[in-house]
């Protein structure tokens, strides 16, 4: 079976590992990866894959209907893997319109490109929507998120995901566009921009800097190894229903100060410290306006339907994530030039250490 999947983000963190399982594990499938390459998109994350005969990629920005159009028509793919979004929290806080335009506009965009593409011939098409867990808000009283668990997105970020996802929903009401879209939590791994905690706590600790921890470090996340995520998207793509929604977890709630406590002591043994020496980098600064307090998945649904369960426990994939950061620190210099200092000063500089 041949057939042309459209995967949007594919020079992102979870965008890349996806695009690598697809283009080794289907040498039938011909793989097109399309990326704005903001300053999230980064190739290097793909070099490894970038000369296969199956894998090919586009500059191209979401939020330009026509160059969107334009390659539905040159390519007339038959399913779209979408991944490509604005993806930190933070920035959603300083500008919100960035989110809309990206996640919402771009969005809408690509659905309206696919529904053109297939329009009289819906058989055998796929649009699979990549969202996340932050679309139902906080969970303060225990529980989990279940798929039928009600919207109540709290930030900038979360509102333009949630809104995406109900665009995907509305497409496949109105105009009978066979849709999927899963739900993930918090993903950990290899190639995450260090913006994110846990590329950005690694790189502080080796450059002996302070941890920013905001608040208390009370909030609690539920952590999935990226490759786990990508294995799941896999599935759902191949396996999941018409119309469904999968929630994709890892059962794996850690605080945000318990997760650093495991960081700092594992990369202290990995770079030969003293044990309890990167802990001493513990920084509590103002906490981010509308923290959420807990996200946790309920993952039963994907596991008992498609199959799918998580390959890595926690302590390996934290040690295999660790030992990837440090032993690619040319990745990590090249990320870090340029506008990531600027980013940096500007997002921390504001917050008190207390
Ligand atoms: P990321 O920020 O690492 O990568 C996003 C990619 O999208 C980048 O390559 C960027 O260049 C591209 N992009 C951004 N704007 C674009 C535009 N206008 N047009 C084309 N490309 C554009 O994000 P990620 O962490 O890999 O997340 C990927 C997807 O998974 C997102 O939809 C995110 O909401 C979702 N998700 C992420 C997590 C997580 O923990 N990271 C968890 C659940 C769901
Ligand atoms: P993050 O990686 O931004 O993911 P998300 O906000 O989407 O869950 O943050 C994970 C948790 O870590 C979140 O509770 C915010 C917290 N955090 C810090 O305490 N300090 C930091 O410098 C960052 C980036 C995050």
């Amino acid at each position: 079976m041949t057939k042309k999947i459209l995967i949007t983000g594919g020079a992102g963190f979870i965008g890349s590992h996806v695009v690598r399982l697809f283009v080794n594990k289907y040498p039938s499938y011909q793989i097109h990866n399309l990326d704005k390459l903001t300053y999230a998109g980064n190739l290097k994350n793909i070099t490894d894959i970038e000369n296969a005969p199956n894998y090919h990629f586009h500059k191209v920005d979401l939020v330009d209907a026509t160059a969107l159009s334009n390659l539905f028509n040159t390519h007339q793919f038959d399913s779209v893997i979408h991944l490509a979004a604005e993806s930190h929290v933070d920035r959603s806080i300083t500008n919100p319109l960035e989110f809309v335009m990206t996640n919402v506009v771009g969005t809408v965009n690509l659905l309206n490109a696919a529904k053109e593409c297939w329009k009289g011939n819906m058989e055998g098409k796929r649009f699979y929507h990549v969202s996340t867990d932050e679309v139902y808000g906080s969970l303060h009283d225990g529980g989990f998120f279940y798929e039928d668990t009600s919207y109540d997105p709290q930030s900038p970020y979360s509102a333009s995901k949630a809104s995406s996802d109900h665009f995907v929903r509305a497409y496949h009401n109105t105009y009978k566009i066979p849709v999927v879209i899963s739900n993930c939590s918090n993903n950990y791994g290899p190639n995450q921009f260090p913006e994110k905690l846990i590329p950005l706590f690694i790189n502080n600790i080796r450059n002996n800097k302070p941890l920013p921890v905001y608040g208390k470090g009370e909030n609690v996340r539920d952590w999935l190894y990226v490759v786990d995520h990508a294995r799941a998207i896999d599935d759902v793509f191949h396996k999941g229903k018409d119309g469904e929604t999968y929630n994709i977890g890892g059962f794996n709630e850690w605080t945000n100060l318990d997760l650093i406590k495991v960081i700092c002591k594992t990369a202290d043994k990995k770079l030969g410290r003293p044990e309890g020496e990167s802990e001493k980098l513990i920084t509590y600064v103002t906490d981010r306006a509308g923290h959420d307090l807990r996200y946790a998945i309920d993952a039963n649904k994907i596991m008992k339907e498609l199959g799918w369960e998580p390959s890595l426990q926690f302590e390996e994939g934290i040690a295999k994530t660790i030992d990837w950061y440090l032993d690619n620190q040319q990745w990590m210099d090249e990320v870090t030039s340029g506008d990531y200092t600027k980013y940096y000063d500007t997002m921390y500089s504001e917050r008190q250490a207390h």
